[in-house]
């Protein structure tokens, strides 16, 4: 049986990746330290409270387990935050990265998944958004992964360490079963908070800018739904333990969405009312992001299940009922 280590495994994403590998009847590490997961968010497998920060632990851990493969979510995610303080990612989200990858060349280099995103891109000088689009992040937080993309291909280069990073573009829905979803703290994304304004616990959603190139005015994303998200990253496993050489996919649906398209979208599904106010633009938001996701589907043969808005949205609210109550 092989032994798969998920660094944040407790979180948005991890616990869902957890959930699906345990069904593939892998044998499943979580390292978590809980600081934005939720332990009860792991369904299965060891758990091991724990940081990326302590190289001495980390040893521990690849001493212990001999891992056929390493999953890392374990990122500080808030683009604005980043931009507040950059030391934190730079640390979190560059360094502690380093510790493990430094860990895993001195254990034998466990095929890597890493978890890169659509900011590496920066603003898009063409849409949608394919694997050789220049990176140019304009913050801390799509830097952060950027460097660690570079570091992954020296480390290919030097050690053979062989990775596929996986850039999302929008993240979002829950799991179709009900038992996991997006429990950020504070939360940021969109999907849920206006999810949140029609289930009551948020008394209105602001729409961040409504002046921008777009059909309606307000920016589009491409949001693509978590369980497809962790399905390409059994692929993309399967396809390093055949021995394929590192790569890089871009994931969405291919589909743009505005944010008045998702607010309207989401009145249709929950059948309730969402009340929405007007604001000013955020700062760092591109007016279109949209990924071109060919190479994922043909190499990789991924095919999304749950494409389409309304049941990404219809999951999310599920959760959002079952979970909070409401
Ligand atoms: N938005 C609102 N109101 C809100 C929240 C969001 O109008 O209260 C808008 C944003 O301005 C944006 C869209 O909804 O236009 C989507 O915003 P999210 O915060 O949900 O997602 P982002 O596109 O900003 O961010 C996502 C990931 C990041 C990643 C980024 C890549 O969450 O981790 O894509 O560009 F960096």
């Amino acid at each position: 049986m092989k032994t798969i280590l998920v660094i944040g495994g407790a979180g948005y994403i991890g616990s869902q990746m957890v959930k699906l590998l345990l069904t593939t009847g892998c044998h499943v590490v979580t390292l978590d330290n809980l600081s934005h997961g939720y332990r009860d968010a792991v369904l299965g497998g060891d758990f091991v409270l724990g940081d990326l920060a302590n190289r001495t632990e980390l040893e521990h851990l690849f001493t212990r387990y001999t891992f056929a493969g390493v999953m890392h979510f374990a990122s500080f995610i808030e683009v604005g935050e980043s931009v507040r303080d950059p030391g934190k990612y730079y640390q979190n989200n560059v360094a502690c990265t380093l510790n493990l990858l430094d860990t895993m060349v001195a254990h034998g280099c466990p095929p890597f998944i890493f978890s890169s995103t659509a900011a590496i891109f920066g603003e898009p000088q063409y849409v949608p958004l394919d694997e050789a689009h220049p990176k140019q992040p304009i913050n801390p937080y799509g830097r952060s992964k950027w460097m660690i993309e570079q570091i992954l291909t020296d480390y290919d280069r030097a050690y053979g360490l062989k990775s596929t990073c996986l850039r999302y573009f929008n993240a979002a829905g829950a799991d179709p079963e009900g038992h996991l979803g997006e429990r950020h703290d504070p939360e940021t994304h969109l999907i849920p908070l206006v999810l949140q304004a029609a289930s009551g616990r948020r008394s209105q959603i602001t729409v961040f800018g409504q002046d921008y190139e777009t059909p309606d005015g307000t920016c589009i994303r491409d949001y693509i739904h978590v369980y497809d998200l962790c399905q390409v990253h059994l692929l993309a496993l399967e396809q390093l333990l055949t021995g394929k050489p590192s790569v890089v996919y871009n994931l969405g649906n291919g589909s743009g969405f505005s944010v008045k398209q998702v607010i309207e979208m989401a009145k249709e599904v929950t059948g309730r009312d969402i009340p929405v106010v007007l604001g000013q633009r955020r700062s760092g938001d591109p007016a279109r992001l949209v990924a071109d996701s060919t190479l994922a589907r043909q190499v990789l043969g991924w095919q999304p299940q749950y494409a389409d808005l309304a049941t990404i949205i219809a999951h999310a609210w599920q959760w959002e009922r079952r979970h909070f109550k409401r």
